[in-house]
């Protein structure tokens, strides 16, 4: 007798399984079979055609068989959202972020202190980025509780796993008088509240995260009180660092440190913490963040508005950042990450080979910053899964069944096989570059599809 009982076997997926547990390759397993279960969790992967297999075929409650021209791949981990910002995606990226955050956003943001008005973009915000392939989202909400919680509860309620955070901002110069924090206190005791709020649905779905806006919205006596809460409940710290050079400038003006040596000193660098965009953080930047085990959202569309530089993903890889993708909605203007990977690899060869053609070609780019769609689809899984500490991002046991099945071949879709051409290779190149929602067949959260239909 053993003190531990395996949980029967939920649910049993046939097919291949195509993956980047790590950024230099993908890895392909044709033809296995990924056993989950009653709890979500995968327990084992064997060939289709072993007796293990057969077996817990023969045990399952639900077999998905997959056809030839289907492609089973972690769920795509966003780390940054703007929740709030869903309402304005697509639009207003014609000032830069200073103005654009009081112009467009704050008064945006300010809207939700009508919960019913959340909770309405929420139910049209979850299910869409979950057709998206979004299984786990990284969220900043707005700076009121009630739009907080119930963002975690349509979380809940449509099966997303999420890591919502109140945002936190009172600085009288970096944000407007109708939309802040009344004061340093009342913003970390709300900011607690909406940690026990998120705790209190006692969902594995959701967790609450720590979220000062950035540090030219918040006060010393915010930042403090906010570090003290991450040590005390232990909830994660979500943030923006040295996204662009006013932003990374204020902070340097304001303290005569950087802007990831300011957060560290208030305690916010730790385990799991998410630093937004870091596209102006240096190599003594980057060890900081390697010490604390803190890690950053690269978000590639966004920074090509706002950050006034490319982030030097693989400068950061080699340095062993942990590094995953953010949509950064409504900063980027698309949602879900498989075009965040697509520009990804596109900004990564810009920046390796410069853009002003006045330049001779020795010296116009950083040679040796491109990164591949191999890596980018690592970003976009395990590497997200990395920075969080979450058991996501790879299809292995152990891991929770958060997956998308994604479809080839639909009819008038560009996203095809072609016999005799295209190899696990290419079809992962295609899915990157050429898969929309609609040929996504499948969302799984947890062992619960969440999007689509089986046949
Ligand atoms: N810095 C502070 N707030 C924001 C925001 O909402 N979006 C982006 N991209 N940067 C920020
Ligand atoms: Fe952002």
């Amino acid at each position: 007798m053993t003190d531990t009982v395996a949980a029967a076997p939920g649910i049993v997926v046939v097919g291949t399984v195509l993956q980047a547990p790590t950024p230099d390759a993908l890895d392909v397993r044709r033809d296995v079979a990924v056993v989950v279960d009653t709890t979500g969790r995968i327990t084992a992967i064997h060939p289709a055609s072993s007796p293990e297999a057969a077996q817990a075929v023969a045990a399952a409650a639900r077999v998905v068989r997959l056809g030839t021209d289907e492609r089973l791949l972690p769920g795509l981990v966003d780390l940054h959202v703007h929740a709030p910002q869903w309402p304005q995606l697509g639009t207003g990226l014609d000032l830069p972020l200073e103005r654009w955050l009081f112009e467009y956003t704050f008064p945006l943001e300010a809207r939700y202190a009508d919960a019913g008005f959340a909770t309405s973009v929420w139910d049209h915000m979850v299910p869409a980025l979950l057709a998206h392939g979004t299984t786990t989202a990284v969220y900043f909400v707005s700076i009121h509780e009630d739009a907080t919680v119930a963002l975690a509860e349509a979380c809940v309620r449509h099966g997303q796993r999420g890591y919502v955070g109140r945002v936190a901002m009172d600085h009288p110069d970096g944000t407007p008088e109708w939309y802040r924090d009344v004061s340093a206190e009342a913003g970390v005791a709300s900011s607690a509240r909406s940690v026990d709020l998120v705790r209190s649905l006692r969902s594995p779905l959701v967790q609450p995260v720590i979220t000062p806006r950035f540090v030219p919205a918040c006060t010393d006596d915010l930042l403090t009180g906010l570090g003290e809460l991450a040590a005390a409940t232990g909830a994660l710290v979500q943030t923006h660092c040295s996204e662009s050079d006013w932003q990374h400038g204020e902070v340097l003006h304001r303290f005569g440190r950087r802007d990831a040596d300011v957060l560290h000193g208030f305690g916010l660098l730790r385990p799991g913490t998410v630093l937004a965009h870091g596209n102006h953080l240096d190599a003594g930047d980057f060890a900081l963040l390697v010490a604390t085990e803190a890690g950053v959202a690269h978000c590639p569309l966004s920074n090509s508005y706002f950050a006034n530089a490319v982030f030097p993903v693989a400068r950061a890889l080699a340095d062993g950042v942990r590094i995953g993708l953010g949509s950064d909605v409504a900063g980027g203007s698309q949602p879900g990450l498989l075009p965040q990977c697509q520009h990804a690899v596109t900004v990564s060869r810009m920046l390796d080979d410069g853009v002003d053609a006045r330049i001779d070609a020795t010296r116009r780019g950083v040679r040796g910053s491109r990164v591949d769609v191999a890596a980018a689809l690592h970003l976009a899984t395990a590497g997200g899964a990395n920075v969080l500490g979450a058991d996501v991002g790879v299809i292995a046991p152990g891991c929770w069944f958060d997956a998308i099945v994604v479809q080839l071949g639909r009819p008038g879709s560009p996203l095809r096989r072609w016999d005799d051409l295209d190899d696990e290779v290419r079809i992962a190149e295609k899915i990157v570059r050429l898969a929309t929602p609609a040929d996504i067949a499948q969302v799984w959260v947890a062992g619960h599809l969440v999007a689509g239909t089986t046949t």
